[in-house]
């Protein structure tokens, strides 16, 4: 018998990786591309949406080619995604109407700013468990439609985008969206990206026709949402298109949900940490949605077809892995994999904090206009310090949420699973297991982005029975236990804080 797998695109802030999965959820293929950053002024973020179904194509092609696997040998595809970023597109011709405004984009801190002082923000985050900040996607499509030039069309068609919008001819979607509409030709979004759109009434489960209004967003330009793992299946992929062969996309996830699923933390109480661009730390609260009052978000965690949504509470840290890029981009480092050995050349940092709120400061503070700052430098200090001191803001963001979970959800974090790129690094992982005083444990797989949304479409054509059949499939790689005292751990992170405020407001105008 011919062997099958499950495909799963994980398309991120950087770039586009597409991963096939075998039964054990091993990796049998991998390819990836990076895409072009764009920033037309500061603090604005866009991608081009068709370079990115351009690269999704061109991964899912080379990945199977390198590893010998036919397209009819997949399962089912799974989607994963950057959150938040948002598209918009022509219904027709299916051509962008605009770049696609990125999660870290700030150029609408203004109208959060006009909100906050209308009194809206409370309403907001009853209904959609988020803090309102210019990260969601709501005021990146309100902007668009107020301000991307009007299509010229043929056709006697109003030119208002909005107009256009309200009869349908305009769509709007997250990334998942974007490439389930390339993949399948069905205007679908999955639940958890829903929940970042600061559009969707967690509890209630829909589109909230109150915040449709407030951002003037017309209901005929959304998608249907649909669970994370869909037994109905999204739709197939067009067997004289690109792959040449119908493929049920059955599974998607935004991309910190599916390292959540990916790590197997099923079970209310059970953590992650990812660890990108920017860090997401997401804790399973199974069906109940926890209300934080410590600058967590309240979001959905996955649905499978039939079953009750599971909700998360998340800490979203904009810049972490973003930092080590920005070392490279001013040239203090080759490469992000120098990091450790440099690091460890020095004992300490020599009293220096580097924050990196380059695009302001998500979890738990919530400052749009926070920028990155360097204190505490001698005569003395040298790259190796700096270096030093990126890698530990990382681990201090990660104390700044792993903090407030404590908190909110009134429990004790004392092992923490890890993901993303960035844990590779063992002075890393030391580091985070010192600062926040538990146990850092690394998967043997660490693309559980990936995985999980491989998982999620898995599980909906029968590929994987059930979660038991996932949870064993997880191996550990390593554990790292705290080896520092916790006295002295306390007091780095004080200065942490101390730096912190320093940071705060800095782009006020
Ligand atoms: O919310 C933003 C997040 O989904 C981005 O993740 O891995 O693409 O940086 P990543």
């Amino acid at each position: 018998m011919t062997e099958t797998y499950v495909g799963a695109i994980d398309q991120g802030t950087t770039g586009t990786r597409f991963m096939v999965f075998d039964q054990g959820g091993r990796v049998v293929a991998s390819a990836y591309e990076k895409h072009e950053q764009l920033y037309p002024e500061p603090g604005w973020v866009e991608h081009d949406p068709t370079e990115i179904w351009e690269n999704t194509k061109a991964v899912i092609t080379q990945a199977l080619a390198d590893a010998g696997v036919d397209a009819e040998q997949l399962a089912a595809l799974g989607v994963t995604n950057q959150r938040e970023t948002t598209v918009l597109w022509d219904r027709d011709t299916g051509a962008p109407i605009h770049n696609a405004i990125v999660w870290q984009d700030r150029r609408t801190t203004g109208r959060i700013e006009a909100l906050e002082e209308a009194g809206k923000t409370d309403e907001i985050r009853a209904k959609t468990g988020l803090q309102a900040d210019a990260y969601f996607s709501a005021t990146k499509a309100e902007w668009m439609l107020d301000n991307a030039e009007p299509i010229k069309t043929q056709r006697a068609r109003p030119a208002d985008l909005r107009e256009r919008a309200a009869d349908g001819e305009i769509r709007f979607g997250t990334i998942d969206s974007w490439l389930i509409h390339n993949l399948t030709g069905n205007h679908i979004t999955e639940v958890t990206n829903a929940s970042r759109t600061m559009l969707y009434n967690i509890h209630d489960l829909a589109w909230d026709e109150d915040l449709l209004e407030e951002f003037g967003i017309p209901r005929a330009m959304l998608p249907e949402v649909r669970p994370s793992s869909d037994d109905d299946y999204y739709g197939y992929t067009d067997p004289s298109g690109f792959l040449g062969a119908e493929i049920p996309v059955a599974g998607a996830f935004g991309d910190q949900q599916a390292a959540l699923f990916g790590q197997t933390c099923f079970d209310p109480g059970e953590a992650k940490n990812t660890y990108g661009t920017g860090s997401f730390f997401l804790a399973n609260t199974g069906e109940e949605a926890v209300e934080s009052d410590h600058g967590l978000l309240t979001t959905i965690g996955f649905q499978r077809s039939g079953e009750p949504v599971q909700y998360a509470l998340e800490g979203s840290i904009f810049i972490t892995g973003a930092a080590i890029e920005w070392l490279e981009d001013v040239d203090l480092i080759d490469n992000a994999l120098d990091t450790e050995e440099i690091a460890r050349s020095v004992e300490s940092t020599g009293g220096v904090y580097l924050v990196p709120a380059f695009t302001g400061l998500g979890a738990p503070h919530w400052d749009g206009r926070a920028r990155g700052t360097i204190v505490g430098m001698t005569r003395g200090t040298n790259r190796a310090h700096i270096v030093r001191a990126a890698l530990e803001s990382i681990a201090f963001q990660t104390r700044d949420v792993a903090e407030a979970m404590e908190a909110d959800a009134d429990i004790e974090i004392t092992d923490l699973k890890v993901d993303g790129g960035a844990v590779k690094n063992n002075f890393l992982c030391q580091q985070q297991a010192d600062i926040i005083e538990a146990t850092i444990v690394r998967p043997e797989v660490d693309e559980t982005t990936a995985l999980g949304s491989a998982y999620a479409a898995g599980l909906a054509v029968d590929y994987w029975d059930d979660l038991d059949e996932l949870r064993n499939n997880w191996q550990a790689d390593r554990e790292f236990t705290p080896k520092m005292d916790n006295e002295k751990a306390d007091a780095m992170y004080s200065r942490w804080n101390d730096a912190v405020e320093r940071s705060l407001d800095w782009a006020r105008e």
